[in-house]
């Protein structure tokens, strides 16, 4: 019998005080926010770190004041037993599943045990190679993996570097630079167009992404970037602001049959009145509500089949520009000119098999006729394709 190992990173349990948000500006109560909640299209949990609760505190009105917060930032892309649980078991249909969590005895379990092949979903911990380690420590041993190498894991955790592999390949991507120090930031963006955009450079689940992020001026700019480089201890990318529509794209496959699955769009319209149309911290993490949950996603985006076909051929020539392979999400947005950008790519997409948490990889399998099971074992099945290893299913 097949043996497949499974390697993940679990999400602490959660606390039992709960972490509240008040929504001070528009004088009400949010909800507490339990740290088990999903927010859509990624694994985060809803843990708002000190990082997080600074820049939200730093709104410019004050508009949102945490009240409580507990936990790190390490554990918020990190997976719950509930998705864990759902993917071993549509592995189990092609053998016998070994849980490899992947802890300090990551490496030695899986020496010894020696599955077949390993199906890697540990978004990983510690530092900007941290979404290599598991790949690497695979490939140390010999053991084959699903998804992209550790390279491109690295290269993709990345949002400069990606843009860089892009623009050599003649991919479209917003005009950037990077500060690494507040003292850099004047001389270095003198030929980017305003309004410009600024991210932490290292980050997912848009941490640091908030509307403050979009700067009209030199003076809104210099106070972001000094803001992020202080809050997030690392390099700020600055790039121009695309202000078309937004879409995210899941890939599928290999080589000459990679294909890009039903786009996902975002629907701006349902955020609140007056919110910028971006998907960032706000979108995610505050005005997406279990009781109120956000109708930002529409699937398969409503655009015209000449659109649908450029977003996909930008997204696949992303896709092999950075290596990836098996699957990955890429993220889409169009320019003054209405032409298809890449702003990143996602090589370990998030995959909530709940539909009422709303992922945007698995709901867009769902629409292409793909269900739950058949995604993750398709990820399989590829990655033993690509490696030469023969599986054989042993149940429906
Ligand atoms: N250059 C840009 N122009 C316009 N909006 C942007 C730009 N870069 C990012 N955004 C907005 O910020 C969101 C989060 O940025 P992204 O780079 O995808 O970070 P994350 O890794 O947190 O998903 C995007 O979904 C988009 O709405
Ligand atoms: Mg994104």
């Amino acid at each position: 019998m097949t043996r497949i190992g499974i390697a993940f990173n679990l999400k602490p349990e959660p606390l039992t005080t709960p972490i509240g948000a008040t929504l001070a500006s528009a004088g009400e109560t949010a909800d507490p926010i339990q740290r088990d909640e999903e927010p859509p299209s990624n694994e985060a949990a809803r843990v708002l770190s000190t990082r997080e609760r600074s820049a939200v505190i730093g709104q410019p009105d004050g508009a949102v004041l945490v009240e409580e917060v507990s936990a790190d930032d390490e554990f918020a892309e990190w997976d719950t037993a509930e998705t864990i649980d759902a993917v071993a078991d549509a592995l189990g249909a092609y053998g016998t599943v070994i849980q490899l969590e992947a802890t300090a005895e990551f490496p030695e379990r899986l020496r010894t045990e020696r599955p077949d092949i390993v199906f890697n979903m540990a978004e990983g911990s510690g530092g900007k190679n941290r979404e290599a380690h598991v790949p690497a420590i695979c490939e140390f041993f010999g053991v084959p993996y699903t998804g992209s190498d550790p390279l491109t894991l690295s290269l993709c955790l990345d949002k400069s570097r990606t843009k860089e592999i892009l623009s050599h390949y003649g991919v479209a991507t917003p005009s950037f630079t990077v500060v690494e120090s507040a003292d850099a930031v004047t001389d270095r963006w003198p030929s980017l167009r305003y309004p410009l955009f600024v991210k932490p450079i290292h980050e997912g689940s848009s941490k640091g992404i908030t509307e403050r992020n979009l700067c009209q001026t030199p003076a809104d700019l210099g106070a972001q970037v000094d803001f992020l480089l202080e809050t997030y201890a690392q390099a700020v990318l600055i790039e121009e602001y695309l202000p078309g529509a937004e879409f995210t794209c899941a890939v599928l496959g290999n080589g000459q049959t990679a294909r890009v699955l039903p786009i996902v769009g975002m629907d701006f319209d349902a955020l609140p009145d007056g919110a910028l149309p971006v998907y960032g911290f706000e979108a995610k993490w505050l005005w997406d509500r279990p009781d109120a949950p956000l109708r930002i996603f529409d699937c398969p985006a409503a655009i015209p089949d000449s659109l649908r076909r450029t977003i996909e051929s930008t997204t696949l020539r992303a896709y092999q520009a950075l290596g990836c392979r098996d699957w990955s999400r890429v993220d889409v947005r169009l320019d003054a000119a209405g032409v298809p950008n890449v702003i990143e790519v996602n090589p370990l997409p998030g995959i909530l098999p709940n539909p009422a948490d709303n992922s945007c990889f698995p709901k867009a399998a769902r629409v292409a006729g793909i269900s739950y099971q058949a995604l993750i074992q398709t990820c399989l099945t590829l990655a033993a394709e690509r490696q030469g290893v023969r599986l054989r299913r042993v149940r429906a």
